[in-house]
């Protein structure tokens, strides 16, 4: 028995473990750490009991033997079918507990390094590639904004690289339309602005989409006060809203003239009026076209007005000259005395008709000759002289002397020897005429600065002032009967007045009813 308890301490302090061995009586035989003498009988111990019934048991407890808490596993012995003992080991509780710590220990460190793992992991995750679709977003973001500027870095060969990159060609192809469209868009807005009619776009719901500064001027508005606001609502003319709304409701091109007033008084507009259609054919709205045609209006009024008073004044001697002729044709035996009359009146009424007809004439040479003639040199004072010698007859009749001042040098110009002649002629005539006898008329030349100045003076009747700027309209006479008794067409200023011009300069009138008037002409010299 001995020699069995020692083979038993042996092992168990080899592997550190508690061994008892116990017969099938619950006697302990053997056991590696107390004495098996000094033992109860463990017959009772519900290891013991357990391996007997169950073929193995186990019980945790309070050790009596060594006073600490341990764990117990029993194994019956078997031999022929029968249990002859038990085998039963133990390991103390502590024991377990100190392994468990380690073990504990062990998942900790594990746990730690996993948290560790993850975090560096999900940093360089982060970095590879949330990081990158960040900076996208970004990029999106202010492309959204109309910035296209920014770009992503593109030097990665992965999904998101490619991503960059398309990102960043859209970014690029995006800028260059844009651009585009602008660029057209400005120079639209530049040839608009740069119109001398005025143009308004007008949106489906009849609102302002553009307005030119002509059309702003045109309907008293500013382009501020206009875009997005309906067009009846900013101009106030109901005529023009009335346009507007036939051609969106006939779909066709509506044409018009209105009178819009203003300030300065009221201007003429023609209005054309078209609708706007859309890609699908749709009307999309309306472009209005103001066209002030105030200035053409007035020149055809004065075209319209020229005809009706050349035709009046070729009436009035006509029908002289035809009703004298027909009573000298009735009156067979007229006396000689009054046949000679009547042919003096005759023969005034034609010199009057070939006078008027030769001034129209002029001014429509005049007219035709549109710009600066491409005249001859020419000497004034040549022209001077040979226009006093042609009047001496008139103004010796009317008791006027006539005088010049003539500077001792030639004094040149270029041009139409006949027109400057006649433009002379015709202050000269009209200075005889409304000087009363014994008056007196001067023709002057100077040379100031680069032009010449033709100054006809006299001391005759006078201009009112009120007079003075119209008397250079055609047919315009202060006095008509008295022009026309005196022979005037009332068509002899605005021949001098178109001869000034044509020729580079000017003329003026300065005048004082009752003390006389001096008429001056300015041309341009040449050496
Ligand atoms: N020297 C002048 N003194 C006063 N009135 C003048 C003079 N010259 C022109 N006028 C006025 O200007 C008008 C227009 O002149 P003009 O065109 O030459 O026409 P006309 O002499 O045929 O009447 C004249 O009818 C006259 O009333
Ligand atoms: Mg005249």
């Amino acid at each position: 028995t001995s020699g069995l308890q020692m083979q038993i301490k042996e092992l168990g302090d080899k592997i550190g473990t508690r061994f008892t061995l116990i017969d099938k009586n619950g006697v302990v035989i053997a056991d590696s750490r107390e004495d098996p003498k000094l033992m109860d009988n463990h017959g009772a111990r519900p290891e013991i009991l357990s391996a007997r019934s169950h073929g193995e048991g186990n019980a945790t407890r309070y050790s009596d033997t060594i006073g600490i808490k341990m764990i117990y596993y029993a194994l019956p012995i078997n031999r022929d079918g029968n249990v002859s003992g038990y085998v039963r080991t133990s390991i103390s509780l502590s024991k377990i507990d100190e392994r468990l710590a380690g073990l504990k220990e062990t998942v900790a460190l594990g746990a730690g390094l996993a948290v560790i793992a993850v975090l560096v992991l999900g940093y360089f995750m982060a970095l590879h590639f949330s990081r990158p679709i960040e900076s996208i977003t970004r990029v999106a973001e202010s492309m959204a904004l109309g910035k296209y500027d920014e770009k992503v870095a593109e030097e990665r060969e992965d999904e998101i690289g490619k991503l960059a990159r398309a990102l960043n060609l859209m970014a690029d192809n995006l800028k260059e339309r844009i651009e585009t469209i602008s660029g057209e868009g400005n120079r639209l807005k530049a040839i608009l602005a740069g119109m001398v009619e005025g143009v308004i776009a007008i949106d489906i719901d009849e609102r302002i989409v553009h307005i030119n500064k002509a059309a702003c001027e045109i309907t008293n508005t500013s382009f501020e006060n206009s875009i997005g606001k309906p067009l009846w609502k900013v101009t106030g003319l109901q005529e023009l809203n009335d346009i507007l709304e036939q051609t969106i409701t006939t779909k066709s091109r509506v044409e018009k003239e209105i009178k819009v007033f203003k300030r300065e008084g009221s201007r003429h507009i023609q209005i054309l009026s078209a609708p706007t259609l859309s890609l699908d054919k749709k009307i999309s709205g309306a472009v209005i076209v103001l066209h002030d045609i105030t200035d053409l209006y007035a020149f055809e009024r004065v075209r319209r007005d020229f005809v009706a008073n050349v035709s009046h004044e070729l009436k009035t001697p006509v029908t002289a000259i035809r009703a004298l002729v027909e009573t000298m044709v009735d009156d067979t035996d007229m006396h000689e005395d009054d046949r000679l009359r009547f042919l003096k009146k005759i023969e005034k009424q034609s010199i009057r008709l070939a006078t008027l007809v030769g001034d129209v004439l002029t001014l429509s040479k005049q007219e035709s000759e549109k710009g600066l003639l491409d005249g001859t040199r020419l000497d004034l004072k040549v022209v001077v002289n040979s226009v006093i010698q042609a009047l001496s007859t008139a103004s010796s009749a009317r008791d006027i002397s006539i005088e010049s001042e003539l500077p001792a040098e030639h004094v040149l110009i270029n041009g139409d020897e006949e027109a400057v002649s006649q433009a002379i002629s015709n202050l000269a005539n009209n200075a005889l005429k409304y000087t009363p006898h014994g008056g007196h008329v001067a023709i002057r030349l100077k040379k100031v600065g680069p032009n010449v100045l033709i100054e006809v003076e006299d001391n005759g009747i006078g201009i009112a002032p009120e007079h003075q700027q119209r008397i250079f309209e055609r047919f315009y006479r202060v006095d008509k009967a008295r022009s026309r008794e005196l022979g005037g067409t009332g068509l002899g200023l605005s021949i001098v007045k178109h001869v000034a011009i044509s020729h580079g300069g000017g003329v003026e009138v300065e005048s004082e009813p009752g003390r006389g008037t001096v008429f001056r002409i300015t041309i341009p010299r040449v050496s």
